[in-house]
Formats: structure tokens, C-alpha cells, sequence
């Protein structure tokens, strides 16, 4: 005590009012000046950023990855005691039975990012080996300086990790879809929640697009400098207890073909990915296309942007697939697959239809039977599976790979209709959009269990594959979970088990048109339902009457919404609750009216510039033309039909021009019901992919950003009702 409290005096003593303190910050009066990255994520002789990678063994080896200033970076590891402190700040014989001279300090390799970051960044790398497998150990990050030393110790606190044990064990792991915006602020919360349900969860899947920033101009790379500052401060330590497992998304690429500049130094993943003619690692995706074994689970990364970013990278492609393939074929593949890439296989927003990586991935993922498909990119939440693997007699059930979508971060997209599902042979189970999640995936012998929870830590999806047996090819059946798996058995005791079904009389209404919900319990039990769209709820919950409780709505606004039901008994210790899987309604605001043909896919948003959209994939699908309605999530989605009829059974002829430089853009557009033109005077809005770009009469609607030449919709105002027509804006 005394020690410490002429520490502070000291350290008062010694600075004045103004002095800076490590990170360059001034410490005087109060300032309200926002900080620039320089300033806050600068780097110094303290380690930050630490993270704990994998190797390909993780039984016997581990790999550490931090930033500093430090020109000698070193490691510790010992055997994680049972107490730290003053035994070893006095080299005194050891309380636990530990002997500190064991004490492991391993020498760091360096890598150095762009300096027009705004500063040199550091990024150091160790490799602990001849571990024990199932081995607890401490372990922390520093320099040459004494790191018991005072005042000075540029080292980290010990933390402990747990190497894995060989062979199938259980465990859990989390995946998280794109983090990417609002790292800071919305972006912590969910990665801290899934730590907290899972403390001892072993890995986190990243599924691409970690962060946002593009490009590489100074100005480009300062930004992604702070939202990789972000991105670690989000984590905090859970990324120096267990281990980070991450592939890019397309945001982690600054071209079609450059990955960022950070993605090698921040994550030496392992180099066993697919191999350059001359038997080196294939430089394209040196660790970005890789696995690791842990316990019975092989991970396998792809590196989906040299396929969808831009100009396909024939090369790559061809070297990913066949490694692809021979790491499925591997006859040491472990019991369950878990394959992550970041553009998803079945697109659940907008247009978006990644053709190569489902031509090229998608039947070695179906003929090699891989268990788990966790990708990202699209801003919504989606989970299904191929047609052919559902289950000949419940609904309930299907038989093969699970394709999941997910984000963590605040940016969202509208869901689309499902059709780049159906159009592919598959089926979409549920659907959400504006949503944040986080999934918690554990892993036995026979089974998987797979949930998704909102940010606020309730449950809004789950399944458990359940694969008996030896060997990653013996059947499997996937069940949805209608309930909570972590509800605590305490809370409903011995009470029964129930089953709530959910379905409604019409899948796709106009705005302002009732949608009637009907919900069904059973066994049969007195209780309410809840209604709910996503995580709203509609309205009061309605009392049972026979095991089933209706809700009717006029109010859902236009677009997709998931709809589920959740049972709240009326005597918990004899009936538990339960929650239905999500039903996707379709709102559309107005008639639709016929489509254009259907031609070649745009490509996407272009990033505008300090906008926060993905940039445009590369668009291939051709078939929109007004979409036909689907079915409820839970039946296949019905194919895309003819568009349906204008105001009074007139078709519309929509044609729009943009004219004028981009700072001073014009629109105009004309509309002809039949051969009845539209007033000039009608007032419409152009959106594209739930944004709007202009606004106002057609005549001349009023930009609200910058429109590039591409497909769009208008939503006219035309005879009480909105009117939406597809058009090419040329
Ligand atoms: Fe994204
Ligand atoms: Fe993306």
C-alpha cells in the first residue's frame, strides 16, 4: 500500500499540467475536439491490438499477433499458474508449485503497414510451440524492457488461453457476419454478448467485410487505420483469449484484386492454402485461403473477392477450387466442416447473385457434405438449405449443408423476395432484415447446435444437426429449434414441451391491406401469443382459444418482414414456451406493374465517396422484371411471375434520363398508363436498393445523391396509390 501510494505521488510530481501521455495526447483542460486516428490509435511502446491466431496444429502450437513501437518485440508463456503478483515481481520461491525460471520468452518477426496510415505501424508476430494439447497457459506481449520493471513496462498483462485438445471434444465457437459500420458504437455491444453467453467459446469467425474503408489514398488508409483501431476496441480481450478466425470480405480489398495492406500483418494465419506453380504459397491468398483442425472441426476459409469483386481472377479461382477440393477429399478431414467465405452462395438482398462462387464451391460444398456455410456481405440475416436435402415428411427437417447470412454491424439492406434462393434450388427458412446478431455454435460428438441471437441476447433462430456416427459422411438430419436452447430448464422444470406454428392468408399484400396471422400451439395449453415483426412486437399478445390465436394488421410498412409467433403459457411450470421460425411477408407499396426484361445485372452501388455501401459486386443476374410473389419462408419460394397489372389493368411505360454533371444532376421521366401519359406534375421517387436518389415531380425529380447510369425503381404517386416501375435510367 505504501508502495503504491508513493507511485502516484511521483508520477503527479513529475508531469506538468500540459505534458503529454503515451498515445500523444495532450492531458491538460478539457477539450471537445473531435480526435483524429493519428491522435488516437496511434501506436506506442505499450502492445495493443493483441489477438490470438491459429496454427494448423492448435493442440500443440499458438500464434499471437499485436502492434507497437517496440524495434525488439518478444513473447512469454508459461504454464498458467494458479497466482501471479508479488512472488514473481520478487523472483521468490514459487506459492503454486510453479517454477517461474520456465518462464518461455520468444523472439517476435515484425511486419510493417503503409506509413500513410499516418504513422508506421508495427504489427509483430510470435509462434509458441511444443505446447501441450488441453493446456491452459498465460501468456502476454512486450519488449526488451524488464517486464516487472518500474516505471517502465512496455509489456501486456498475462493472459491465459486453452490449446485444443486432440481429437472430437466438445466446444463452442461464434460466427459473426459483417461488423464493417458504427464499429464504435453499435458494433461492441454484440461481440461482447456472445463472449458473455459463450466465456468459453474457442474461436470467432469474422465472415468478411470486418470494416468499411476502401481505397488507398493517404486519406483511404487513415480511415481504415481507425476502423481497424475500432475493430480491436470492439473485441477487447476477447481476441487475446481465444482464437480469431477470419476471412475478407470485399471491403477488405481496396481493388478488385489488392487486399489491404493490414489483412497479412494483423492476421498470420496459416500458409497452407492453395500453392503457386512453384510449390509456394499462392501470394493472392496466402492467408486468406486456409483451414485449421480444432477438435474434430475442420475450418476452411475461401477467398470469395478474387471471384465476385470485379473481373473474375481465372487463376485464383481455379487454385481455390482445386485446393478446395483436395482439403474436403483429405482422408484426415475431421468429423464436422465448417466453410466460411464472405459473398453467400443464395443472395438474400437486393440483386445480388454471386454466380461464381455457387457454380464453382457450391457442389464440392454439396458432394463432400459440409455441414456449415457462415458467410456475410449482404446486411441481412438468412439460414436455409438445398431443396433436394429438405425432408420427405417434415417441414421441420432437411438433410444437408446449412447456408447462413448474418451482420453484427449497424449498416442494413432491405431483404429481398428470396428468389436468388428458389431460382438456385433452395430454400430460405427464415429471413430478417435490420437486425444485429451474433450466432453461438456448439459442437459434440453427434451434434451441432445453431443459434442466432439479436444484440439484445434473445434468441431469434436455431437448428442442431445431428450426425451419429464416425466420419464426415454418415447421414445427418437438421432440425429447427422452435425454442430457446439456453432457456434455463430451472425456469419451466419438468413442464412440457411445446410447438408454436405460425402462418398467414397471403404471403405477399399492397401496403395498407390486412395481413392475417394465425398462430397454433401444441399440445394445446392456456396461454397467449406474441406477435412479432423481427424483434417488434405487434400489438398485445392474444389469449389462446383452441390452441390457436389470430392477429390481423393493416400497418406493416412497405418491404420484407419476418413475422414469428411466441407462446407464453399461462402456467410456466406445466407447459414451456415456445417460438415459431419466421414467416417473410412481402409488402409491396402500390400495384406492381410490369418489368423491363430481364438483361444483365447492374453492378451494384458504386461506393460513393464517405458512404458506407458495399461496393457493387458483379452483377449477373438478369432475371428481375417485377418479382412474383413467394411463398411463406418454410414452403419453397414460387418462381418470379410475369409483373402484375397497373392502376386500372394498364400497363406503364416508364422512361427516365439523367442529364447534367455529377454536382448538378437532372432527372426526368415520363409515364404512360396505356396510352394515357401521366401528368408532368406526377410526383414520384427513384430508389435503388432501399435508397433514394431523387425525389419530386417527374418532370424533374431532385437528386439526393449521385446517379449513375443503371437499373432502378420508381415509385409513382398515381391515383391514391404508389405505383412501382422498374427503369433503366440512361
Ligand atoms: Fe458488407
Ligand atoms: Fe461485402
Amino acid at each position: 500500500m505504501l508502495r503504491r501510494a508513493l507511485s502516484v505521488c511521483a508520477l503527479a510530481v513529475a508531469l506538468p499540467a500540459t505534458a503529454l501521455v503515451p498515445g500523444g495526447i495532450a492531458s491538460a483542460a478539457a477539450d471537445d475536439t473531435p480526435r483524429p486516428a493519428i491522435e488516437r490509435y496511434a501506436p506506442s511502446a505499450v502492445p495493443d491490438r493483441v489477438a490470438l491466431i491459429p496454427t494448423e496444429d492448435p493442440a500443440r502450437s499458438q500464434r499471437v499477433s499485436w502492434r507497437s513501437n517496440a524495434t525488439a518485440p518478444k513473447a512469454q508463456i508459461i504454464e498458467a499458474p494458479a497466482a501471479f503478483g508479488d512472488t514473481m515481481m520478487d523472483r521468490l520461491t514459487p506459492i503454486d508449485g510453479t517454477d517461474y525460471t520456465r518462464i518461455v520468452t520468444v523472439e517476435a518477426t515484425t511486419s510493417t503497414v503503409d506509413p500513410r496510415t499516418g504513422y508506421t505501424n508495427r504489427y509483430h508476430a510470435v509462434e509458441f510451440r511444443d505446447l501441450k494439447p488441453g493446456t491452459r497457459y498465460a501468456y502476454r506481449v512486450g519488449d526488451g524492457t524488464d517486464p516487472n520493471g518500474w516505471p517502465v513496462t512496455n509489456w501486456t498483462a498475462w493472459e491465459d488461453f486453452t490449446t485444443a485438445e486432440t481429437g472430437l471434444r466438445d466446444f463452442s465457437f461464434v460466427y459473426f457476419g459483417d461488423a464493417q459500420n458504427y464499429i464504435d458504437s453499435a458494433v461492441p455491444r454484440v461481440f461482447h454478448q456472445a463472449v458473455l453467453d459463450r466465456p468459453k467459446a474457442k474461436l470467432m469467425i469474422h465472415a468478411g467485410d470486418l470494416v468499411n474503408q476502401t481505397g488507398v489514398s493517404d486519406a483511404n488508409l487513415q480511415i481504415q487505420e481507425k476502423e481497424w483501431g475500432e475493430w480491436y476496441g470492439a473485441a477487447g480481450y476477447n481476441n487475446q483469449t481465444r482464437n480469431v478466425l477470419a476471412t475478407p470480405g470485399n471491403h477488405e480489398y481496396n481493388s478488385s484484386t489488392a487486399i489491404t495492406a493490414f489483412w497479412k500483418p494483423q492476421f498470420p494465419f496459416p500458409a497452407n492454402g492453395p500453392r503457386a506453380a512453384d510449390g509456394s504459397p499462392l501470394e493472392a491468398v496466402r492467408q486468406s485461403a486456409y483451414y485449421v483442425d480444432y477438435q474434430g472441426v475442420r475450418y476452411i476459409s475461401l477467398d470469395s473477392s478474387p471471384l465476385q469483386n470485379g473481373p473474375v481472377q481465372n487463376d485464383v479461382l481455379v487454385a481455390q477450387t482445386r485446393w478446395f477440393e483436395d482439403v474436403l477429399s483429405d482422408p484426415r478431414r475431421p468429423k464436422w466442416t465448417v466453410v466460411t467465405f464472405h459473398h453467400p452462395v443464395y443472395a438474400g438482398t437486393s440483386s445480388r447473385n454471386n454466380r461464381i462462387v455457387r457454380d464453382n464451391w457450391n457442389p464440392l460444398i454439396d458432394r463432400y457434405k459440409v455441414d456449415l456455410v457462415l458467410q456475410g456481405h449482404d446486411h441481412v440475416y438468412n439460414r436455409g438449405n438445398q431443396v433436394k436435402d429438405d425432408d420427405a415428411t417434415d417441414p421441420t427437417k432437411s438433410h444437408g449443408a446449412v447456408y447462413s447470412i448474418s451482420v453484427s454491424g449497424g449498416k442494413m439492406y432491405e431483404l429481398n423476395a428470396g428468389a436468388n434462393w428458389s431460382d438456385n434450388g433452395a430454400r430460405r427458412r427464415v429471413a430478417a432484415e435490420n437486425i444485429q446478431l451474433y450466432q453461438l455454435i456448439d459442437v459434440s460428438s453427434d451434434t451441432l447446435t445453431y443459434q442466432a441471437r439479436l444484440a439484445n441476447g434473445r434468441f431469434f433462430d436455431g437448428y442442431r444437426v445431428s450426425k451419429p456416427g464416425a466420419g464426415w459422411d454418415v447421414a445427418k438430419t437438421v432440425t429447427d429449434l422452435d425454442r430457446d436452447p439456453d432457456a434455463a430448464p430451472a425456469e419451466h422444470g419438468d413442464a412440457q414441451p411445446t410447438r408454436t406454428t405460425l402462418a398467414a392468408a397471403r404471403s405477399v399484400v399492397n401496403e395498407g391491406e390486412a395481413v392475417v396471422l394465425e398462430a397454433r400451439v401444441a399440445p394445446s395449453a392456456a396461454g397467449s401469443v406474441q406477435f412479432l415483426d423481427g424483434a417488434n412486437a405487434l400489438g398485445a399478445p392474444v389469449a389462446l382459444d383452441g390452441g390457436v390465436a389470430s392477429y390481423r394488421t393493416s400497418v406493416l410498412a412497405a418491404g420484407g418482414h419476418a413475422l414469428t409467433a411466441a407462446f407464453l403459457p399461462a402456467d410456466g411450470a406445466r407447459f414451456a414456451p415456445s417460438s415459431s421460425t419466421g414467416l417473410f411477408v412481402d409488402v409491396r407499396n402500390g400495384q406492381g406493374v410490369p418489368g423491363p426484361k430481364g438483361d444483365k445485372g447492374d453492378r451494384g452501388d458504386p461506393g460513393e465517396k464517405g458512404d458506407t455501401g458495399d461496393p457493387g459486386t458483379n452483377g449477373t443476374n438478369g432475371r428481375d422484371g417485377a418479382a412474383g410473389p413467394i411463398g411463406p419462408v418454410g414452403a419453397a419460394g414460387a418462381k418470379g411471375e410475369k409483373g402484375e397489372r397497373g392502376p386500372a389493368g394498364r400497363d406503364a411505360l416508364v422512361t427516365c434520363k439523367v442529364t447534367g454533371s455529377s454536382s448538378a444532376q437532372r432527372v426526368t421521366c415520363s409515364v404512360t398508363f396505356g396510352a394515357r401519359a401521366a401528368s408532368s406534375r406526377t410526383r414520384a421517387r427513384l430508389v435503388r436498393n432501399g435508397r433514394t436518389y431523387a425525389q419530386g415531380r417527374i418532370s424533374s425529380l431532385k437528386p439526393t445523391r449521385t446517379i449513375a447510369r443503371g437499373r432502378y425503381t420508381l415509385r409513382i404517386a398515381y391515383g391514391g396509390a404508389v405505383v412501382a416501375a422498374r427503369v433503366a435510367v440512361r
